[in-house]
C-alpha cells in the first residue's frame, strides 16, 4: 500500500461536474494532510472483456487483454492506495460506459478472489476493508431510483479488491458544468468528505 489517495474522475466530459468534485476531493484530502492522485478515467484506453473466461482458467488470472491497453494502470491504482473516491456522472441511470467498460475488466480479480477467500478465511489473514467514497452527480433535479444502479455495481466490483463502500454523496439537479460551483454547501460536502477519508486512513500508514 502506498500513502496518495486515489481519485477516479469519471466524467468523459473534461471540466464539468464531477472533475470540479475530484479537485474538492483531494483538496480535502491534503487539508487533512494527505497527499491525492486524481485519475481521469477517460484518459484511459481500456477495451471491452471478450467474455472469454480465460482469466478463470490462469493460474494468476491474467487477462487475454492485460498487455494491449491500460486498464492495469487503473487496476494498479486501486489495489495500491490506502483510500479511493470516485467522483462520476449518472448516465441513463447507471455508470459513464468507459468506467463500466473498466469494471467489467475486473472480472479477472472476481476470479481470484475466488480462488483467495476459503484460504484467507482459514489463516484468518483476511485484510481490513479498505473504504471508497463515492460523489455521485445526476442532471435530473428529482427521482429516487436515480443512483440505485450505479451503487450496486459499485459495490460488488468494490468487494474483489477489499474495499467497501462509504456512505455516498448523492447530488441531484447538477447537469450544467457549472451546477456544482454554485451550490457551495455540496462543495463543501466534497470537501469534508475528502478530509473525513484522509484523517480515517492516516493514523494506518
Ligand atoms: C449520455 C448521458 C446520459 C445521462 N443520463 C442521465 C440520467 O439518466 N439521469 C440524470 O439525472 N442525468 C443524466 N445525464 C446528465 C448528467 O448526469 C449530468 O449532466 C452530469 O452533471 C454530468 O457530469 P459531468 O459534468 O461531470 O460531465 C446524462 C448525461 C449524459 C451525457
Amino acid at each position: 500500500m502506498n500513502g496518495t489517495a486515489v481519485i477516479f474522475a469519471c466524467s468523459h466530459r473534461a471540466r464539468g461536474n464531477s472533475d470540479r468534485g475530484a479537485a474538492l476531493l483531494a483538496q480535502g484530502v491534503e487539508e487533512a494532510g494527505g497527499r491525492a492522485e486524481i485519475v481521469p478515467v477517460r484518459d484511459f484506453e481500456i477495451l471491452p472483456c471478450l467474455a472469454c473466461q480465460a482469466c478463470l482458467a490462469h493460474p494468476q488470472h491474467c487477462c487475454v487483454l492485460q498487455a494491449k491497453d491500460q486498464a492495469e494502470e487503473l487496476f494498479s491504482r486501486l489495489e495500491n492506495a490506502p483510500v479511493v473516491f470516485f467522483s462520476s456522472p449518472i448516465y441513463f441511470y447507471h455508470l459513464p460506459s468507459r468506467f463500466k467498460t473498466w469494471i467489467d475488466r475486473g472480472q479477472r480479480f472476481w476470479a481470484k478472489r475466488q480462488d483467495a477467500i476459503p484460504g484467507q478465511l482459514a489463516s484468518g489473514l483476511l485484510a481490513p476493508a479498505r473504504l471508497a467514497h463515492v460523489a455521485l452527480f445526476a442532471g435530473r433535479p428529482r427521482g429516487e431510483r436515480l443512483f440505485e444502479g450505479a451503487l450496486v455495481t459499485l459495490k460488488f466490483f468494490l468487494a474483489n479488491f477489499g474495499i467497501t463502500l462509504a456512505e455516498p454523496l448523492l447530488l441531484r439537479g447538477k447537469d450544467e458544468p457549472g451546477d456544482l460551483a454554485a451550490d457551495a454547501g455540496a462543495e463543501a460536502e466534497l470537501i469534508g468528505m475528502g478530509r473525513k477519508g484522509w484523517e480515517r486512513v492516516k493514523p494506518l500508514l
